[in-house]
């Protein structure tokens, strides 16, 4: 660290979660993944992320206090903490000052929203920012790429939060820009439906997942079908990329549901399997199959790892997708709560000084 930078500021960024239309599920190496993903980038979902720094004498470690909704929470800091330790040798800059990082999101804690998409794509921000005033600039290319890489340390899924619209992450036959160690905005001209796209959040369930993504990535390492799995993510990752280009809804819907139901399907099929929907996420599926059928109206779902339902579909039924909520879905929710969210134009920069 230069005596000449900067000994003491604060930045803050404020980052969107991202529904993976094409899942990432299987990982090798430094969290890079077995297979490209795409995804959309939501508008409130989002964390609040505050750096503090303080320039202090140079240590061995990183010196940290967390604080999540203004309280210190030991198990988050020490997440935290190991992951800054881990970013060390390429980001040494960290050890330099006494850093307090204060978190938020918008979303409850108890909706079952993974929030590390969100979480980590704010702190990796606030972290290249901090770089950048470091090295005294930076190019916005290599700003956002560096901070997906970092992203990606923390959580996969992450390094496609740093931008907004349609991203993607991993490599992509026959493309040339799509990489495995940083996530990309998706480089097609995205067909007018696809611009105004919306996602209902139905919250089935709050309660903390009985297996965790980073043990869900895990069991793919020995399961029977991962190589068929891989190259099917292959294969609807580039159809995807047409049928965003071309608008074509119906192709949309038979992709996207597919790759919910894979997924699970996947955790049902690891040894041992085990089961994160719930009777509620299957009724919802169900009557949204049912709606979409007798109102001809393009609704689509798609499932995260856990039991929420996301209820995809595009601006123009918003107002009669709204009354289906509102009259079939919210009475299969917990406690009545979903979120109205939609597609976003990623993160923001709030506040550096
Ligand atoms: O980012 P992770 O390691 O929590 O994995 C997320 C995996 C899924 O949410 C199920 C799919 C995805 O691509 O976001």
């Amino acid at each position: 660290m230069s005596r000449n930078s900067k000994e003491k500021g604060k930045i803050s960024w404020q980052s969107p979660s991202n529904i993976a239309l094409i899942k990432y599920w299987g990982k090798h190496g430094n969290q890079l993944p077995c297979n490209p993903s795409l995804s959309m980038s939501l508008n409130s979902s989002v964390t609040t992320t505050t750096l503090s720094y303080n320039y202090k004498a140079k240590d061995k470690n990183v010196d940290l206090e967390f604080l999540f909704d203004g309280e210190r929470t030991p198990l988050f800091e020490k997440r935290v903490d190991n992951y800054l330790n881990n970013l060390l040798k390429e980001y040494p800059f960290l050890s330099d000052y006494h850093l307090i990082i204060e978190s938020s999101n918008t979303f409850p804690h108890s909706s079952g929203i993974a929030s590390s998409a969100s979480a980590y794509s704010a702190l990796a921000l606030c972290i290249m920012s901090l770089k950048k005033i470091c090295l005294r600039d930076m190019d916005r290319k290599d700003f956002f790429q560096g901070a997906s890489d970092l992203a990606r340390l923390g959580s996969g899924s992450a390094s496609r939060s740093v931008y907004g619209g349609y991203t993607i992450w991993g490599e992509v036959e026959g493309f040339t820009n799509y990489s495995d160690e940083y996530a990309s905005p998706l480089k097609s001209t995205i067909h007018p439906v696809f611009h105004t796209f919306y996602d209902a959040i139905l919250i089935v369930s709050g309660e903390n997942k009985k297996v965790g993504s980073s043990a869900g990535h895990s069991l793919m390492e020995k399961h029977p079908y991962a190589k068929s799995r891989y190259q099917q993510a292959m294969n609807h990752t580039i159809e995807m990329i047409y049928v965003l280009e071309t608008g074509n809804l119906d192709r949309f819907i038979e992709i996207v549901e597919n790759e919910a139901l894979t997924l699970h399907g996947l955790m049902m099929s690891s040894d041992p399997g085990y089961i994160l929907i719930k009777r509620e996420t299957i009724e919802i599926i169900e009557r949204i199959r049912k709606f979409r059928q007798t109102n001809k109206i393009p609704v689509t779902f798609t499932l995260d790892a856990g039991s929420n339902v996301h209820l995809l579909y595009p601006e123009s039924y918003r107002k009669e997708v709204i009354k289906f909520i509102e009259d079939e879905l919210v009475a299969l929710c917990d406690a009545a709560q979903w979120i109205d969210d939609s597609i976003g134009r990623g993160p923001k920069l709030l506040n550096i000084q």
